[in-house]
C-alpha cells in the first residue's frame, strides 16, 4: 500500500484577486553544496514594485512552496495588503522542481541523479542567491531589509530561511508551518486528532458518523453487490473494485483533512465554491440515526462528498481517484515527502475519526524506494534545522489556526521574545496570509496586527543596525 502522504497546501481555495506582477527569471546552480555538478537552471520569480520605496525600502519575499508560484501570489493577499504601508517591494520566488522552475525538465523524479537536488536546503540557497543578486543589482535595494513570508511548507521555508540566512533575511512570518511534524518530535496521531476536533467543533455526531462509516464501507467491499451499490449510490465515475479499499479510504480521509484545512470563514473556491465554514455545513448534513443500516449511513455520508466535489451542481460523477488539486505539484511533493519531508501520520479510530492505521516507517520508506529509488532520511530536517531548538535564532512569527490540522506540527508556544507564536482559534490553513475579508474573525485580524507590528520592529532594528555598522566603519576609518 502506498502510505498516506498529505499535500500541505490549501491552494485551490483560491481568492483569485488578480494581482498585478511582472515575471522574471534568475539563473542559479542546480547544486549549491558541492563542486560535482555545475549545471544551472532558470528559476522564475514575480515582482511587484508599485509601492516600493526604491531607496532602501523593504523587500517582502515569499518563499515559494510546492506548486506554481502564481497560485501562491494569488493566495497571499496579506503581502499586497500591507506593502503600501511599508513601501515594500514584493517578490515571489518559485520553488525548484515546481511550476516552470525545472532543473531537469525532461527527466523523471524516479531518477535520483536528476531528482536528488529537490531539497529544502537547495531551495533556500536559491532564494538566498536570488536576494543577494537583487540587493546587489537593483538600484536602491542594497540596504533593503528582507522579510520572508510563507504558508504551509512555504512557512517552514520562511522560518528556516531566517534560521539559516540571518544575513539575508531580517525576519520571517511563518504561517501554518509544521516545522515540528517530524520523527521523534510530534506524535504521529496529532494531525488526525486536530481534523477530528475541527469536525467535532459544531457537533459530536459528525465525527461519530464518519467513524462508523469505515466498518460500513468494509462490509460493502466484501461483496460485488455491495461494491456495485456503493459505486452507484456515490455516483462514482469508475466502479469500485474490491482491491481498491485502501486507496478508497485514503481518498475519503484526505477529503476530510482538506475540509479542515480550508475551513475558512467565507466562501472559498476549492474545486467549486464551498460555503463559509464548510465543515460546519458538512456536519449539519450528517445525522446519527441509521442503526445497523450501512446503506442508509453511507447515503447520508454522500451529502458531504457531494458538497465537496459538486457544490455548483455541475458535476456528473465523482472521481474517487483524485482530490482535484492538479495545480499543485503532487509528484514533487511526494518525492520530498519520501526523502526529507517525512512526516509520520497515524490513526487509531478511537481518539480520531479515521480508519485505524499505524505509522510504519519501514513500510513507508520501502514504498518510497520503489517509487523514486532515492533514500529516505527521516531525521535530516531536524538535524539540519534543529527541530524546536531554535532559540539561537530570532525574529520569526509562527502563526497557527486551531482549525488547521497542520497546527499539530506548528510552533504553538513562543520560544523567546523574538520567536513568537500567534494562535488563531478560528483560523484554518494560513488564513492570516490571505487577503483581508469582511468575514474575517477578530482573531485573524489581531494576528495580522501582531505580524505587522513585528515586521515594523524588524525593519527598524535593521535600519538602526545598518546605520550603526556604517557609523562603526566610519569610526575605524578615522
Ligand atoms: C501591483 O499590484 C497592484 C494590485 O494588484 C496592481 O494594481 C499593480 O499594477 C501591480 N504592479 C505591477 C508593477 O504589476
Ligand atoms: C527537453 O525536451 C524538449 C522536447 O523534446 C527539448 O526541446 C528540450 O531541449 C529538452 N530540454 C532539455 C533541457 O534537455
Ligand atoms: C481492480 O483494480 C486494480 C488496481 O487498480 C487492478 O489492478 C485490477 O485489475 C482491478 N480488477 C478488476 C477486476 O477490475
Ligand atoms: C450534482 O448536483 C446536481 C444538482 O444538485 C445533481 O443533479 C447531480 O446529480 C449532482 N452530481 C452528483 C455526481 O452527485
Ligand atoms: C512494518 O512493516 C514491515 C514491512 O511490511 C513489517 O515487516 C513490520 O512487521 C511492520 N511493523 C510493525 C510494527 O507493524
Ligand atoms: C533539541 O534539544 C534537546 C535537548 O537538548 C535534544 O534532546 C533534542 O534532540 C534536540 N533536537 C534536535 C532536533 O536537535
Amino acid at each position: 500500500m502506498w502510505c498516506r502522504v498529505l499535500l500541505l497546501t490549501a491552494l485551490c481555495a483560491s481568492q483569485a484577486l488578480g494581482y498585478g506582477y511582472k515575471t522574471y527569471w534568475y539563473t542559479t546552480q542546480v547544486d549549491h553544496f558541492s563542486f560535482a555538478n555545475n549545471d544551472v537552471f532558470e528559476m522564475k520569480y514575480l515582482v511587484n514594485d508599485t509601492w516600493w520605496n526604491g531607496n532602501g525600502g523593504p523587500i517582502f519575499f515569499y518563499a515559494g512552496n510546492e506548486g506554481d508560484i502564481e497560485l501562491f501570489l494569488e493566495n497571499t493577499g496579506f503581502m499586497f495588503d500591507i506593502a503600501p504601508e511599508f513601501s515594500a517591494l514584493i517578490v515571489f520566488a518559485e520553488h525548484r522542481y515546481y511550476g516552470q522552475s525545472l532543473p531537469y525538465p525532461n527527466s523523471s523524479l524516479s531518477d535520483p541523479s536528476k531528482a536528488g537536488y529537490l531539497t529544502s536546503e537547495q531551495a533556500l540557497a536559491d532564494y538566498a542567491d536570488l536576494l543577494t543578486y537583487m540587493r546587489a543589482t537593483l538600484p536602491g535595494a542594497g540596504d533593503s531589509p528582507v522579510i520572508a513570508f510563507g504558508g504551509s511548507y512555504g512557512g517552514m521555508l520562511a522560518a528556516w530561511f531566517r534560521v539559516k540566512y540571518p544575513h539575508v533575511v531580517q525576519g520571517a512570518i511563518a504561517s501554518s508551518a509544521p516545522i515540528l511534524q517530524f520523527t521523534d518530535i510530534t506524535p504521529c496521531q496529532a494531525f488526525s486528532k486536530v481534523v477530528t476536533q475541527t469536525f467535532a467543533k459544531d457537533s459530536e455526531e459528525c465525527p461519530r458518523v464518519i467513524r462508523k462509516s469505515w466498518d460500513a464501507i468494509d462490509r460493502l467491499f466484501e461483496t460485488q453487490e455491495g461494491l456495485d451499490w456503493l459505486s452507484s449510490a456515490w455516483r462514482l465515475c469508475k466502479p469500485l473494485n474490491g482491491s481498491e479499499l485502501a486507496d478508497f479510504r485514503m481518498w475519503l480521509s484526505d477529503m476530510y483533512s482538506n475540509y479542515a484545512m480550508i475551513d475558512y470563514p467565507y466562501p472559498a473556491n476549492f474545486l467549486s465554491p464551498l460555503p463559509a465554514f464548510p465543515v460546519k455545513v458538512a456536519c449539519s448534513y450528517l445525522h446519527d440515526d441509521h442503526g445497523d443500516d450501512d446503506k442508509s449511513l453511507l447515503t447520508n455520508l454522500y451529502d458531504i462528498i457531494n458538497l465537496y466535489f459538486n457544490s455548483t451542481g455541475g458535476v456528473d460523477c465523482i472521481d474517487s481517484s483524485s482530490q482535484g488539486t492538479d495545480s499543485l505539484g503532487d509528484d514533487g511533493w511526494y518525492f520530498q515527502a519520501c526523502t526529507e519531508m517525512i512526516m509520520p501520520m497515524c490513526n487509531d479510530g478511537i481518539n480520531d475519526m479515521f480508519y485505524p492505521s499505524p505509522w510504519n516507517l519501514t513500510e513507508y520508506t520501502a514504498d518510497c524506494k520503489r517509487r523514486y529509488g532515492a533514500p529516505s532520511r527521516p531525521l535530516m530536517a531536524p538535524l539540519i534545522y534543529g527541530g524546536i531548538n531554535l532559540t539561537a535564532s530570532s525574529n520569526i512569527v509562527f502563526a497557527n489556526g486551531l482549525l488547521d490540522p497542520w497546527s499539530s506540527g506548528g510552533v504553538m508556544r513562543s520560544l523567546s521574545d523574538t520567536l513568537v507564536s500567534v494562535i488563531i482559534p478560528n483560523g484554518a490553513h494560513h488564513l492570516d496570509l490571505r487577503a483581508s475579508d469582511p468575514a474575517d474573525p477578530p482573531d485573524v485580524i489581531e494576528a495580522r496586527r501582531v505580524e505587522r507590528d513585528f515586521i515594523g520592529v524588524w525593519i527598524a532594528q535593521y535600519t538602526k543596525t545598518a546605520d550603526n555598522n556604517q557609523f562603526n566603519a566610519a569610526k575605524r576609518h578615522w
